[in-house]
């Protein structure tokens, strides 16, 4: 074999192209088929084409990545299909199969609506087309941190029953001039035969406002060419993009999308059925007052509300014991008072004093003289004020 032909075909799989690919195969096929090597030459087709149309397979194992969910790169046949940074050789995406349903994630009622008329914009595409409608296939999630976009469009995906492509922003960002540019050309041109989700995470870093005058003209060509692959995106592809930075992004990039969902802190009747929902999940025997719980969550989002929930869940496992209203309060304030969260214990204990819970309570959990911590809340209001 040739290795300038072997040679090709390796650059043509790194940069992603597959037009080039499948050009430098056909090459190395016609050159043994003409030094009469037919074998060889049917062997190199049919592993190309077998890549082709090989059935997706689920792998056998996920293994849960630090997000949560499970995020196994693939050795199956579409991990072939990653195209890399030419400097970096990182990925671009890494192939995962999500396994969240829709029905896991806990939204207003308006907003499962539309995701669930989403699918069924998919599912009925047929009968849409009859009426001269695309089927949505651009979702923007926006909101806070921890508050589910990445776990929506993971369950979308899985509901679509599709495999998404998870753009790995470490890859796709060179600092090396043009190239982002093109890194996102390849994202988009190496999926575009397949039926796949595409997920931009973090969405703002590719996409902010051009009259940003702190940004160099590498942004600008970047959103330039978001929008060029935006408008010639393959059908199959089904593109969710998500950011927590939605006011960061360039005007000309809405309109892009068919629809935006705004996923926010969970309102009252989230939280009662977030915590219900977890406390069974873990299997927690508790004597808690939910309803106080829901009340005094209100301005925590649904992943911080989730880690609380999990603490005490955790306290029950390791003592084995019953846990009660003093183990939640207590937990709760190392939870707002933790490097992440960093409050204060005694306006912490201020805050939950506001949303509802008695000072004796507070005190009790605290295992502080109720006097004491009665005065340091005094104290606190006097300089307040
Ligand atoms: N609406 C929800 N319903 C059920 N669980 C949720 C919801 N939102 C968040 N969670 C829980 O919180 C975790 C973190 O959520 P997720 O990663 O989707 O947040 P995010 O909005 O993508 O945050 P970030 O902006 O930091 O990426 C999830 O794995 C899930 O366990
Ligand atoms: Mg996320």
């Amino acid at each position: 074999m040739k290795a300038e032909l072997i040679a090709d075909i390796i650059q043509a799989h790194c940069s992603g192209d597959e037009d080039r690919f499948r050009a430098a195969v056909e090459a190395l096929a016609a050159d043994e088929s003409k030094k009469g090597n037919v074998r060889v030459s049917n062997l190199v087709l049919a592993a190309y084409t077998g890549k082709r149309e090989a059935p997706l397979k689920k792998p056998e194992t996920f293994t849960a990545a630090s997000s949560g969910y499970a995020t196994t790169s693939l050795n199956g046949p579409l991990s072939a299909y990653a195209p890399r940074d030419k400097d970096s050789l990182l990925d671009l995406y890494d192939i995962v199969y999500p396994s969240e349903r829709l029905d896991d994630v806990v939204l207003p009622p308006n907003q499962r609506r539309l995701l669930l008329q989403i699918l069924s914009e998919r599912a009925e595409n047929k009968k849409l087309a009859e009426h001269n409608l695309p089927p949505a296939n651009r979702l923007l999630l926006c909101g806070p941190p921890g508050c589910g976009k990445t776990m929506t469009a993971f369950a979308i995906a899985h509901e679509l029953g599709l495999p998404m492509a998870y753009v790995r922003l470490d890859g796709l960002i060179s600092s090396y001039l043009g190239q982002t540019s093109v890194n996102l050309r390849k994202v988009f041109s190496s999926l575009k035969n397949m039926d796949i989700v595409l997920f931009l995470d973090e969405f703002d870093a590719i996409a902010k406002k051009r009259d940003d005058e702190n940004e160099m003209g590498e942004l600008k060509r970047v959103v330039t060419a978001l929008l060029q692959n935006f408008d010639n995106m393959s059908e199959r592809i089904f593109l969710i993009a998500a950011t927590n930075h939605e006011h960061l992004l360039d005007p000309a990039i809405w309109r892009r999308f068919n629809y935006v969902v705004n996923l926010s802190y969970p309102d009252a009747r989230q939280r009662q059925e977030l915590i219900n929902r977890w406390l069974d999940e873990y299997r927690v025997e508790h004597t808690l007052d939910v309803e106080k719980l829901t009340e005094i969550t209100v301005d925590r989002s649904t992943a911080q509300i989730k880690e609380f929930i999990m603490s005490l869940a955790k306290r029950f496992v390791t003592t084995g014991r019953v846990i009660d209203m003093d183990d939640a309060i207590e937990l709760y304030i190392q939870q707002l008072t933790n490097h992440a969260n960093g409050g204060n214990i005694i306006s912490v204990v201020a805050y939950l004093r506001d949303k509802g819970l008695s000072v004796r309570a507070l005190a009790k959990a605290l295992e502080m003289p109720h006097n004491t911590l009665a005065y340091q809340l005094k104290k606190l209001n006097d300089s307040e004020v």
